[in-house]
């Protein structure tokens, strides 16, 4: 495993939520990308290492009837009392579903969008990268986008205290293009909430 369980559980039961370097005022980003690799909206999407929040990205493209999915990590960062890792949880009235898993090992939906924001840069060694990319490649359908962003090269070396893998935008277009075709792939900064700034890289892609 890339990342460790108990690493996450501590950060999300020990900092409240505005003050993770992750946290953003809106999901702005997230949303105009989904909108340029959506095949239609609403869609089944899959949001890895989602975190929690009381705004998902999920529900706001998700189906009525429940086709959003949060994997993460950690129990805490989804907000559930579960000890079940792998099994997806349905919550009456929520159109999203949960799971407390790796991104590596656990079950997934086939989705039209898988959407990562800062979870990907955590798998350092080639080797769990290229059993991501093929698990994507597994679980979107053909025509399905994809949207992963993490630190560029020119972003911090660390994010949560744990060392990450920076890419650049071509960087990241050449690991995905067996399986995708490339839509966009550029830089864009995150402001911290202590007002660091931090260099994403964005990869925008579609399922061949
Ligand atoms: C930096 S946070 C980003 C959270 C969210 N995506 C966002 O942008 O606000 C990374 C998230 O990935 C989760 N995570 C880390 N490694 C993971 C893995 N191997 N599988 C699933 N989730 C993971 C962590 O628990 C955490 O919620």
């Amino acid at each position: 495993m890339a990342t460790s369980k108990e690493h996450w559980e501590h950060v999300y039961e020990s900092t409240p939520d505005a003050e993770r370097s992750w946290a953003r005022k809106d999901l702005k980003d997230s949303l105009n990308a989904i909108d340029r690799v959506a095949p239609r909206i609403p869609c089944a999407i899959i949001d890895v290492g989602g975190g929690v929040g009381d705004d998902s990205i999920t529900s706001h493209v998700a189906f009525d009837d429940g086709a959003g999915y949060i994997l993460d990590i950690s129990a805490a960062a989804l907000g559930i009392n579960s000890e079940e890792r792998n099994q997806w949880i349905s919550i009456m009235g929520v159109n999203t579903s949960f799971c407390v898993g790796d991104v590596l090992t656990a079950p997934l939906p086939q989705v039209e969008v898988w959407h990562d924001r800062a979870t990907m840069h955590f798998l350092t060694d080639i080797k769990d990268r290229r059993r991501y990319i093929e698990r994507a490649a597994d679980h979107i359908v053909p025509g399905g986008g994809i949207i992963v962003s993490g630190f560029s090269t020119e972003g911090p070396t660390h994010c949560s205290g744990l060392e990450v893998l920076r890419r650049s935008p071509s960087e990241l277009t050449a690991e995905f293009s067996e399986y995708f075709d490339v839509i966009d792939a550029y830089e864009a900064d995150h402001i911290t909430p202590t007002g660091a700034v931090q260099r994403f890289a964005w990869y925008l892609g579609r399922r061949k």
